[in-house]
C-alpha cells in the first residue's frame, strides 16, 4: 500500500481556512484535492508522508488516517496497519457502547504502549451494519501550538498573533520541509516560534530594537530547536541574497498597536513587495494580513499573483484580509 486516506474535520472557528490549509498541505506532500464526506475533507496522500502532513496541520483539532472498513474477522489486518504507523507512540482505543470486547483484541494485536490519559494517537472503531470503520486520529500541530500563549512569554507585545494562527499561515504559504521561511515584521516572534514547532527553518527581523531583542529572548527561553535567526532590520530593505526564501508570512504594522516608524502603510507595503520579489524563490508564496485588503494592489502590480483571500472581522472598526500571493516563475 503506497497511499492512504487522510481525513480532516475542520475546527469551528475557521473552517474554510482549515480546508484550504489541508488542501495546500495535501498538494505539498503529493496528495490529491480530496472530497467532502460527512463534513470532513478526505484525501489520498502517500503513506510515508501522511503522518508528517498531519503533524503540520494547524487549523484542525481532529484529523487522522482512515484505515478503512472491515468485517470483524479482518480487524487484525487493520490493526497491523495501525501498529506500523503508530510505532512507539502512546495510544488509546475507543469503541462504541457494547463493543468493549474489541479493545482487548485490538490491544493484543497492536502491542505498544496504551495510555488513556494523554495518548499521541486514538484508534476509533465505529460499527455500521455488519462492518467496522477504523480511524487513527493523530495529534496535529494545532494542539501543540494552542498551548503556546504569547502573554506568558518573557517578552510580550499586544500586537502578537496567536501561534496556531501563524502556523496556519506558514502552511498556507506552502513552506516545504527543509525550506526557509521569513517573517519581515517578526514582533515578539509568534511566526518564527510556530515555524520552528512545525519543523521549518525560519528567519525574522523587526525594525524595533526592543521587539527584535524581545523576540530573541522568547526564542531562547522556549528552548526552540532548528535554524532560527532574528535580526534588527527594515522590512523594506531585506538583508539577504536574492532568491533564497521559500515562503514569507507576516502581519504588517497598521500604525495603531504597532508603529509604522514614520511611513504610510501603502508606501511600506510597496517597499516590502519590492524586497520580497528579490529574495523570494520563483514560485514561492507570501501569506499576510492587510486591513480590508489595503495595499494588495501593490503586490499585484509588482508581479505577484493573487491566489487566495479570506476576510476576518476582528471588531466593528477592523476587518482584516488574509492574503496569499505567489511570485510567478
Ligand atoms: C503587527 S506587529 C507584528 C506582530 C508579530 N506577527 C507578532 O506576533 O509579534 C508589526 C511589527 O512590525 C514592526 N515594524 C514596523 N515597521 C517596520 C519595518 N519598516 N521593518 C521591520 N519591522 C517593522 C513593528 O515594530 C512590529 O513589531
Amino acid at each position: 500500500m503506497n497511499s492512504i486516506e487522510v481525513f480532516v474535520r475542520p475546527a469551528q472557528d475557521f473552517p474554510e481556512l482549515n480546508l484550504t490549509e489541508a488542501r495546500t498541505l495535501s498538494r505539498m506532500y503529493g496528495g490529491d484535492a480530496g472530497r467532502i464526506s460527512n463534513g470532513e475533507l478526505v484525501f489520498e496522500a502517500p503513506l510515508d508522508k501522511a503522518q508528517r502532513l498531519l503533524s503540520r496541520m494547524c487549523g484542525s483539532r481532529e484529523a487522522g488516517l482512515l484505515l478503512g472498513e472491515y468485517a470483524k474477522q479482518d480487524i487484525p489486518r487493520a490493526v497491523r496497519l495501525a501498529a506500523g504507523i503508530i510505532g512507539s507512540m502512546r495510544y488509546k482505543v475507543v469503541v462504541e457502547r457494547g463493543q468493549r470486547d474489541l479493545i482487548t483484541e485490538i490491544v493484543h494485536n497492536m502491542g505498544g504502549i496504551v495510555d488513556i490519559r494523554s495518548p499521541d494517537a486514538i484508534l476509533r472503531v465505529t460499527k455500521s451494519g455488519g462492518s467496522y470503520t477504523l480511524k487513527l486520529i493523530l495529534g496535529t500541530a494545532r494542539v501543540v501550538l494552542s498551548k503556546l500563549q504569547p502573554k506568558k512569554w518573557v517578552y510580550f507585545h499586544p500586537g502578537a498573533l496567536q501561534p496556531f494562527f501563524c502556523g496556519l499561515m506558514c502552511n498556507l504559504a506552502a513552506c516545504p520541509d527543509g525550506g526557509l521561511l521569513l517573517d519581515p515584521f517578526c514582533g515578539v516572534g509568534s511566526t518564527l516560534i510556530a515555524a520552528s514547532k512545525l519543523g521549518l527553518n525560519a528567519v525574522g527581523w523587526d525594525i524595533s530594537k526592543k521587539q527584535a531583542y524581545g523576540c530573541k529572548r522568547n526564542i531562547a527561553s522556549l528552548r526552540l530547536g532548528g535554524a532560527l535567526g532574528v535580526l534588527r532590520a527594515d522590512a523594506a530593505n531585506p538583508p539577504l541574497k536574492s532568491g533564497i526564501i521559500d515562503a514569507a508570512v507576516f502581519d504588517p504594522p497598521y500604525g495603531k498597536v504597532s508603529s509604522l516608524f514614520g511611513r504610510s502603510f501603502e508606501v511600506l507595503l510597496a517597499e516590502v513587495a519590492e524586497g520580497l520579489w528579490r529574495i523570494l524563490k520563483p514560485g514561492g508564496f507570501a501569506c499576510f494580513f492587510t486591513p480590508l485588503g489595503r495595499g494588495l494592489d501593490v503586490f499585484v502590480s509588482r508581479g505577484f499573483k493573487l491566489t487566495y483571500t479570506y476576510t476576518i472581522r476582528i471588531h466593528s472598526g477592523l476587518t482584516r484580509m488574509l492574503v496569499v500571493v505567489t511570485k510567478v516563475a
